[in-house]
């Protein structure tokens, strides 16, 4: 049957990686280069599904795109002529256009910040995408856009397909009650249109990659420390995010570093295949990105970091990763922003650990592209695990390993990409139904994985 892979007990994983281009940085790049006044050039721009959806929908706002294959694995370099700030309102026709965000979560929370800003009368969109998109709640952007003065409907109140009707928007204040970089990215755009200063607190972080974006793109985006200040565990201080209004944006040459996310399968990986070395270059380092390294020092791994300068403001370096004894460790509320795509591999090293692996305060995984917290739950269980759900999270008593088994990806790439790693360190192998889904965000990790194995 297509789509079924089985990943049987390997060797040790050898070699070195160079992670495909950051997502969250690839989606964001096409978005500012669209709204930018000028034509931009993105270095290493992921070539994948949710990525070619982003193109896509800037292309059909009227930008020209060019797409060409890039130097880097899994990369593209594209050329963007962005169509400026007020861009697609100028261009909208009489009725609604639609867009398809394909399964992109990213795209379906950010581009309604540009779009709600236009100007009454100036236009009409309704963005849908896949099945699992459908499924994917919008209130979180419904609700603070209507505060700035935005005119936007979505289905039941709470979920996709999502109607845009440009409209006058005024700053506001919004205190986060998610912490959402997404949330947060789609009010810093529409407020870039808006009248009046735009802030949105995060009493907890989250990844601030538009913010860095939309200052070297000429915005002005102030950061402060709100809270005590005091960090606690691996948690950052909150924040207030603010932004002003902006007469048009640079265009950018953005080059993306590898992306953490994508990476963190082999760190996992060589961190429980017996005798592996992994070295993993070229990867994103942003400090809101890599809660799971802070996650992973507590459970015992050797990983030694080497950063690089970042002269764009996006650090960057290399991982050097062996095998260690793991002990297991609490993963609390202020660190799941940081570690929010890397919890699944958190419940899978727990297999490997001594003692319990607890991830609480998580509640957001229900809302990924799958119920990550009964997903994870469902895959660890059948490959043999001792695993508990809860409400916001889940607890796995280490066992010294795992069996394996047959499990289901329901269309979630981490979730195939948890369990090909799963197969590499278990006793028998695992049968993963749904593989296919890795491209959505990493079309080359079966062949990286092949190439580190036989190294
Ligand atoms: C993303 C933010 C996170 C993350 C997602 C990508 C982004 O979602 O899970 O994969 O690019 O901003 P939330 O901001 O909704 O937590």
């Amino acid at each position: 049957m297509s789509g079924v892979h089985r990943f049987q007990p390997a060797g040790p994983l050898s070699g070195t990686l160079r992670p495909p281009p950051d997502k969250s940085i690839s989606h964001r790049a096409a978005i500012l280069a669209a709204m930018a006044d000028g034509t931009s050039e993105l270095r290493g721009y992921l070539d994948s599904a949710d990525t070619r959806s982003t193109l896509e929908a800037v292309r059909a706002l009227g930008c020209v795109v060019e797409a060409t294959k890039g130097v880097a694995p899994g990369a593209l370099a594209v050329r963007v002529e962005g169509i400026g700030l007020r861009g697609p309102g100028e261009r909208a026709g009489a009725g609604p256009l639609a867009i398809d965000v394909g399964n992109a979560g990213t795209l379906l929370r950010l581009l309604p910040g540009w779009l709600a800003g236009q100007g009454e009368g100036k236009g009409s969109w309704i963005l849908a995408g896949d099945e699992s998109i459908a499924r994917r709640p919008v209130d979180r952007i419904v609700e603070p856009l209507r505060r700035m003065g935005g005119v936007v409907e979505c289905r039941d109140g709470r979920l996709p397909p999502l109607a845009i009707s440009a409209a006058d928007l005024r700053g506001t204040s919004y205190d986060t009650p998610i912490a959402s970089a997404q949330v947060k990215s789609c009010l810093l755009l529409a407020g870039l249109l808006a009248d009046g200063v735009t802030e949105v607190i995060e009493a907890t972080p989250t990844r601030d990659h538009t913010e860095r974006m939309l200052r070297a793109a000429g915005a002005t985006v102030g950061v402060e420390k709100v809270g005590s200040g005091l960090s606690l565990g691996g948690a950052l201080p909150g924040r207030r995010v603010r932004v002003e209004p902006a007469e048009l944006l640079d265009p950018c040459g953005f080059d993306v570093p590898g992306d953490f996310s994508s990476a963190a399968f082999f760190v996992a990986a060589a961190l429980i295949v017996p005798r592996s070395r992994v070295l993993v270059e070229e990867v994103g380092l942003n400090p809101t990105r890599i809660g799971l390294l802070g996650i992973l020092n507590r459970m015992g791994a050797a990983i030694e970091v080497t950063e690089e300068p970042a002269p764009d403001g996006e650090a960057r370096g290399t991982l050097d990763v062996r095998p260690a004894p793991l002990r297991g460790t609490t993963v609390t509320a202020g660190e799941v922003p940081l570690a929010i795509d890397e919890l699944p591999l958190v419940g899978l090293l727990g297999c490997f650990a001594e003692g319990r692996t607890v991830v609480r305060g998580a509640a957001e995984l229900r809302h990924k592209e799958s119920d990550r917290i009964a997903r994870v739950v469902e895959l660890l269980s059948a490959i043999g695990a001792q695993v508990e759900a809860f409400d916001d999270g889940f607890a796995v008593t280490g066992t010294g390993g795992v069996r394996g088994g047959s499990v289901d990806s329901y269309g979630d790439h981490r979730l195939a990409m948890t369990g090909a790693i799963a197969g590499l360190a278990s006793r028998v192998g695992v049968e993963v139904s749904g593989m296919e889904a890795a491209a959505v965000s990493y079309p080359g990790f079966e062949a990286d994985l092949g190439r580190l194995a036989s190294g």
